[in-house]
């Protein structure tokens, strides 16, 4: 087993294109790394340049001490899962996990020691006979898995694996690659663009946009310390909401009315100033449900609720606003970046199963602004974060070699 240490790569395709930016990412020995970021942000293309399959136009890439940049894809001994997994159908499972031992020649009884590994770790024991046309996707799945395993690769790299399966599939397979992972202990790097993969299986996720690294922090981190509009926007579902915002005498004014702040949030955010702020949906409730000492800590208003749906575990009311122009143009440039087709027009607030609101209310919500953020709408960067939990924010660590690599991405786009 082995780290990956990714050191201001740069990828730059045949026709200029420059898909991947000065990225560097260190991938500890045994650790879950997850690359997650919209359609053509790169994810591929970095996960590729590891592998091989893809050369590499500027920087270092090391794999346990050796840097492999020149290293064909078979001397770099790394195990690659596609999203197609590409079994043999007329191969058993058995042959199908045995493939690269017998490619590389190995002996019939280290085929059958190493395959039979394999095989019980995964839970294939009683499949081994059968061919991959009458297997679960999930199933198939793990043979796809077993032929990586066999062969004691230093790392295994995911490409969106499980893309094509259906959403139940698809969250019985995350649970099972996270406790095989953790069982087998081997470095990983999985691509994916869902945020709830991301935030569920990696141990760090980077945050990739247009091949700048965003942020590359944990789950936890990203979620509550997002260090731009766009890692606030990709992560979290549903979406955290921005509104327009403007701080006046330590006070937060939003549309729909005033509310306080802890003071040593907003002590760097400057006064007067048109702002964004960040709220995720969960920190809203329903006034009447929070208990006093709880209101205390937030801040309470009246909106109109224009849609409620009720979900049974909980509540979401919908509550649109007005937003001036700036802003609007910000958050549709935004909703571009991000791929996606949030309404950004309306709040969206999260709100108790017993909660009474209803279509058509003047409704009290609390808010919780310890939870808030306030972004700065030119630059996006979060002026109210917590960077000693933030992760590694490149902008942050090194602004100037950040800022080319943004330049150099913006002018291809
Ligand atoms: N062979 C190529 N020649 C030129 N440009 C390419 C080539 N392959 C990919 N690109 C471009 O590089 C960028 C990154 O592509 P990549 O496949 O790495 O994206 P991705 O993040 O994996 O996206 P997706 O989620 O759609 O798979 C894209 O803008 C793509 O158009
Ligand atoms: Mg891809």
């Amino acid at each position: 087993m082995a780290g990956i240490n990714m050191r201001h790569i740069v990828k730059k395709y045949g026709d200029g294109f420059p898909a991947v930016n000065d990225v560097s990412i260190d991938v500890a020995d045994g650790e879950f790394m997850i690359l997650v970021g919209p359609s053509g942000c790169g994810k591929s293309t970095l996960l590729r340049m590891i592998v091989g399959l893809e050369d590499i136009s500027g920087g270092d890439m090391i794999i346990g001490d050796r840097k492999v940049n020149d290293l064909a894809p078979r001397d770099r001994n790394l195990a690659m899962v596609f999203q197609n997994y590409a079994l043999y159908p007329h191969l058993t499972v058995f042959e199908n996990i045995a493939f690269p031992l017998r490619l590389a020649g190995a002996s019939d009884s280290e085929v059958n020691t190493k395959v039979r590994e394999a095989s019980k770790t995964l839970e294939l024991d009683e499949h081994l006979d059968r061919k991959p046309g009458n297997l679960s996707g999930g199933q198939r799945q793990r043979v796809a898995m077993g032929r990586a395993i066999v062969r004691d690769a230093d790392a295994f790299l995911f490409d969106e694996p499980l893309s094509n399966l259906d959403a139940k599939l698809r969250g019985q397979m995350r649970t099972e690659i996270s406790r095989l992972q953790k069982r087998l202990g081997i470095t990983t790097v999985y691509v994916t663009h869902d945020q709830t993969e991301a935030m569920t299986l990696g141990d760090r996720v980077a945050v990739l946009k247009r091949g700048v690294l965003q942020q590359l922090a944990s789950p936890r981190q990203l979620y509550a310390n997002p260090g731009n509009l766009f890692v606030a926007g990709f992560i979290g579902s549903p979406p955290m909401n921005f509104l327009p915002a403007t701080v006046r005498g330590g006070q937060v004014e939003l549309p729909f009315g005033t509310v306080s702040i802890p003071a040593e949030k907003v002590r760097d955010v400057p006064e007067d100033k048109l702002l964004i702020a960040g709220i995720r949906p969960e920190h809203f409730e329903d006034a009447s449900v929070v208990d006093d000492d709880k209101r205390g800590k937030g801040s309470v208003f009246t909106a109109q609720i224009d849609v409620t749906e009720w979900l049974g575990n909980q509540a979401y009311a919908y509550i649109p606003f007005e937003a001036d122009e700036t802003v609007k143009a910000q958050l549709t440039q935004l909703e571009r970046d991000l791929d996606g087709d949030t309404m950004r027009n309306q709040l969206v607030v999260s709100l108790d199963s017993t909660s009474r609101i209803s279509e058509g209310d003047q409704a009290e919500i609390w808010v919780d602004t310890r939870q808030m953020h306030l972004f700065d709408p030119e630059t996006g960067d979060n002026l109210t974060i917590d960077l000693a939990n933030a992760g590694e924010i490149p902008a942050k660590n090194d602004p100037e070699a950040s800022a080319r690599a943004e330049k150099a991405a913006a002018e291809a786009h």
